[in-house]
């Protein structure tokens, strides 16, 4: 029995040590990742450079990173905390036909439609990502921002 309680002391050592590291550390973020949600992708992986975003793009961090009442984090710093998109916009992928068909007969009013298909992780993102390629190509008659979809997800070869 001896065996056994040095075991869960190692592992409480172990989790208190990870769980104050973590804390210390915050949230680490690559200066650009591929946008890989836990759940089963149809299209291409999104390469998202998200260190250019911030130094040359000039995005804050409140543009994209909000709480729980969707008030934008302008407060927050390299090193804090940080929640994935997916820990509240909590459905996988992009709102499924029925859904729309659902939604349709029914009525569902437009801003309650699009808050509705928010809940689904692909819609919030889009919705993020593109509203602000759109302003920034009409701002400056352009099309540096990616707003079509083979732009975002490369063809899977
Ligand atoms: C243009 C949009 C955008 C801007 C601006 C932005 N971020 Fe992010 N950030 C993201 C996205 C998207 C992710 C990936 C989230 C996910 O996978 O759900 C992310 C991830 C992170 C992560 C890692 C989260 C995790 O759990 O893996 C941290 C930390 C972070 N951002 C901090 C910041 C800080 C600090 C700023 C401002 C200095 C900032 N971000 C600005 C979009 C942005
Ligand atoms: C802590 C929970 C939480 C996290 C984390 C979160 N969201 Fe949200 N988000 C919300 C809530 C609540 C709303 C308001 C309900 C709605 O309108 O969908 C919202 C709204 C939005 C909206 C609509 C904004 C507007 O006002 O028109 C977009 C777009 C969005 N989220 C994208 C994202 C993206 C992208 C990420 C990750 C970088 C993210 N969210 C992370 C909770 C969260
Ligand atoms: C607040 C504004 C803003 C948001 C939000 C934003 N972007 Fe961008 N993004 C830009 C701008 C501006 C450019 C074009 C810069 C240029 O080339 O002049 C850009 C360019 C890009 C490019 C092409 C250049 C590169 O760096 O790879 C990709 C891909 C991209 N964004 C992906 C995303 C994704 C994915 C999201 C959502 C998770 C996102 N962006 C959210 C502003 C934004
Ligand atoms: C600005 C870049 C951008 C554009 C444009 C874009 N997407 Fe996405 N898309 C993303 C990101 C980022 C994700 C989130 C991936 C993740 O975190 O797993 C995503 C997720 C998805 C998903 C869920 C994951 C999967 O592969 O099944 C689908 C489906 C999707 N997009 C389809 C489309 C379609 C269709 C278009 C064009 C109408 C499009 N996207 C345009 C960036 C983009």
């Amino acid at each position: 029995m001896l065996k056994k309680g040095l075991l869960a002391a190692a592992v409480i050592a172990f989790v208190t040590v990870f769980a104050i590291g973590g804390l210390q550390a915050g949230t680490d973020v690559a200066d650009e990742f591929m946008m890989k949600s836990d759940y089963p992708h149809k299209k291409g992986i999104v390469k998202f450079t998200h260190k250019k975003h911030i130094d040359e793009y000039g995005a804050t961090c409140g543009e994209c990173h909000h709480d729980a009442d969707n008030k934008p984090r302008n407060d927050l710093k390299m090193g804090d905390d940080v929640q994935k998109c997916i820990e509240c916009h909590k459905k996988p992928g992009e709102v499924t036909k029925e859904l729309k068909k659902e939604w349709k007969a029914k009525k569902v009013k437009k801003k309650e439609k699009d808050k509705l298909a928010r809940e689904f992780h692909a819609e919030a993102v889009h919705d993020n990502c593109r509203t602000c390629h759109k302003a920034h190509n009409k701002k400056t008659k352009t099309k540096d921002a990616p707003t079509t979809c083979a732009k975002c997800h490369p063809k899977e070869g």
